[in-house]
């Protein structure tokens, strides 16, 4: 009988312990929020970059005038915590190669953003000079509110502690979250995915683009897939590398396409043809051309 009374306590106390709730959280994770859909979205790459310098007001205004979906700031982090549209982590100043994160804002403005526009040989016109200085985050904002849609890259966001917290300060602050409409006020992007994860962790209500720079074809792997869609809602991928297998298989896990950068009207044909959601461009004029073309003969 003592026996029986044991195996009984022994039974009862390992089904209480089965059902002990577990430590960790039972919500699931939040679903990432679905990139547009439209056929073809004009991204303009750093603004009309190839008529004026990049991440500048002026190449921003200009791919608006073009018919641009979407303006794509590259964005850094300056020593005072300001967001700066800026390509580079690193400036010249006096002579002197300096890492964004060890120069405030108002030293960044020595730093001419000009050299790379004068190289560009697509470059046709010089905007008003002011607007070639650099800016930060919330001048843009201010700038064009909520009249255009941002598609925003944390460029190197390891060196900048704090930056994702700071960007969606900015973004609240300028209600660009949590937006209705047919398309999202901002998608935020990057090649580094722990900083997309902690954005998504923050703020679910933001499509995410995750970047890759493939050597050859492009091309994920089952488990590489499953992780990203945990959090991203579509890809960046350099266009020498995107395929129609590629494109179809992202599909197929609900995820778009996004090539960078693209620049020519043939191979802007080429990617519609084979289903590419978007493109990042310098050349919003030739894509909004491209995409209002009547003879759409891919
Ligand atoms: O978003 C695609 C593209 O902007 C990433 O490369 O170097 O032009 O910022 P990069
Ligand atoms: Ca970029």
């Amino acid at each position: 009988m003592r026996k029986l009374m044991l195996l009984f306590i022994l039974l009862f106390t390992y089904g209480c312990m089965q059902q002990q709730p577990s430590t960790q959280s039972t919500e699931p994770a939040p679903e990432p929020v679905p990139l547009p859909e439209n056929d073809f979205l004009i991204i303009a790459h750093r603004g009309a970059s190839a008529y004026t310098t990049g991440n500048t007001l002026a190449a921003y205004e200009m791919a608006v005038q073009m018919g641009a979906d979407y303006i794509e700031i590259d964005l850094q982090m300056t020593k005072d915590g300001k967001l700066v549209a800026l390509h580079d982590s690193v400036v010249t100043l006096h002579d002197v190669q300096q890492a964004v994160a060890d120069v405030t804002f108002d030293e960044i403005q020595l730093h001419s953003p000009g050299p790379e526009f004068n190289e560009n040989p697509l470059a046709y016109t010089l905007p008003n000079f002011r607007d070639l200085r650099i800016v930060d985050l919330s001048e843009i904002l201010d700038h064009f509110g909520d009249s255009v849609n941002y598609y925003i890259e944390m460029k190197s966001p390891e060196e900048y502690p704090g930056i994702e917290e700071e960007l969606l300060r900015q973004l609240a602050e300028h209600q660009l979250l949590n937006r209705e409409g047919a398309m999202p006020k901002v998608i935020v992007q990057s090649f580094d995915a722990e900083s997309l994860k902690d954005i998504h962790a923050m703020e679910p209500s933001i499509p995410l683009t995750q970047l890759y720079k493939f050597r050859r074809e492009a091309k994920l792997s089952k488990k590489e897939l499953k992780e990203l869609k945990q959090y991203a809602s579509g890809v960046g991928v350099n266009v020498n590398a995107v395929t129609s297998k590629f494109i179809e298989s992202m599909h197929k896990e609900n995820l778009l396409v996004h090539p960078y950068t693209v620049n020519d009207e043939k191979t802007m044909r080429h990617l519609i043809k084979i289903g590419v959601n978007g493109i990042f461009t310098d050349r919003p004029d030739v894509a909004s051309w491209v995409r209002n073309s009547p003879n759409r003969n891919y």
